[in-house]
């Protein structure tokens, strides 16, 4: 086996993991490579301490960066082990282990996932009040097994308890002005290469609170266009059993495998993350799904009515790695 990975691959795996979501797309990760070893760390220079403090959220989407890599690494025919967060106390910031070896033996599953990398995205635009089929359910709890999380629909009275902690999370916000502060330098205007742009944003919606939430702190992006959005909107809580860093990473896997499964089946999807940002109210997220466990993510489903043709910028993948090994 040759000790290098090729160039060409290199960037077609990074391509593909960079693409994954991130809140408020900081795209909080970076790749060290060493023969066929892909190590993905934090990057410690694109937190959200007001948001984000513990670096949960960071987890989650270095988790879905790995999902990622592991579906491009079968497309390019190569088999993958991996830990997530093999040593959490000494090298905290290390979030997962990727050892890439040519294989006869594909999955294909991954390999059908890889082709809809590029063409999932965060959907804000409003969906039909159409139920998602129940196999088109079934196979999102799979996807999120497969990882080892867990996904909860939720009926009408849960939606309506989500929308009221949303309300909640939204009086809490009024008052602090870090978090206010943090987003505008993240959310609004015109963005290229990372954080959510102006037209990613998607109507406001007419009714409060709303099935999708509003990141809009700037003033003009507050005044865009209303529309109603969905009555019943079909929400989902994803969830871990446990709640250490490599559960976080786990839980990122399993959102990209759902989201890639999601776009596969032409189903949008959107989060409403709010309540989940403060920890009393994450709980009682979870236990409105009636099962132990600690949320990580709430997801709206959906049909979109026009299709959001968005998509947020990424950094060229020479800035994922170390300074000088590309
Ligand atoms: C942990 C996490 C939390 C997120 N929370 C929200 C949220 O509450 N509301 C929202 O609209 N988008 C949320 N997002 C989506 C990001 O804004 C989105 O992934 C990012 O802007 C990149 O855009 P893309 O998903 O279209 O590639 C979240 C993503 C992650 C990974």
């Amino acid at each position: 086996m040759n000790d290098q990975l090729p160039a060409q691959h290199v960037d077609a795996l990074l391509e593909a993991a960079v693409a994954a979501p991130s809140m408020h797309n900081t795209q909080p990760w970076r790749f060290e490579i060493d023969g066929h070893v892909i190590d993905v760390y934090l990057d410690g220079s694109r937190t959200l301490p007001a948001e984000d403090p513990t670096g949960r959220a960071m987890r989650i989407a270095a988790g879905a960066a790995t999902f990622n890599l592991r579906c491009a690494a079968e497309s390019l025919g190569y088999g993958t082990w991996f830990g997530l967060a093999p040593y959490p106390r000494e090298e905290p910031d290390l979030l997962a282990r990727i050892v890439l070896e040519p294989t006869a033996s594909r999955d294909e599953e991954l390999r059908d996932l890889a082709v809809q990398i590029p063409y999932r995205h965060t959907d804000r635009q409003p969906s039909d009040d159409t139920p998602l089929a129940e196999e088109v359910r079934v196979r999102l709890l799979q996807a999120a097994y497969a990882e080892g999380a867990e996904l909860t629909w939720l009926g009408q009275d849960q939606v309506r308890a989500v929308l009221d902690l949303i309300l909640d999370t939204d009086l809490r916000e009024i008052r602090d002005w870090r978090r206010r502060a943090e987003r505008a330098r993240w959310v609004g205007g015109v963005r290229t290469a990372d954080g959510v742009p102006s037209t990613a944003l998607g109507p406001r919606s007419a009714r409060y609170p709303a099935a999708v939430r509003d990141l809009a702190t700037h003033p003009a992006d507050r005044i865009r266009p209303e529309q109603s959005f969905e009555q019943h909107p079909d929400l989902a809580v994803l969830s871990t059993a446990c709640d250490d860093p490599a559960d976080h990473v786990a839980a990122g896997a399993a959102l990209e495998r759902i989201l890639l499964v999601a776009t596969r089946d032409g189903v949008s999807a959107s989060f409403l993350n709010q309540p989940l940002e403060y920890d009393d109210l994450r709980q009682r997220v979870q236990r409105l799904t009636g099962r132990p466990g600690h949320a990580h993510m709430i997801i709206r489903f959906g049909r979109s009515r026009r299709p959001s043709q968005t998509r947020t910028g990424r950094r060229p993948v020479t800035e994922f790695l170390p300074k000088g090994s590309s």
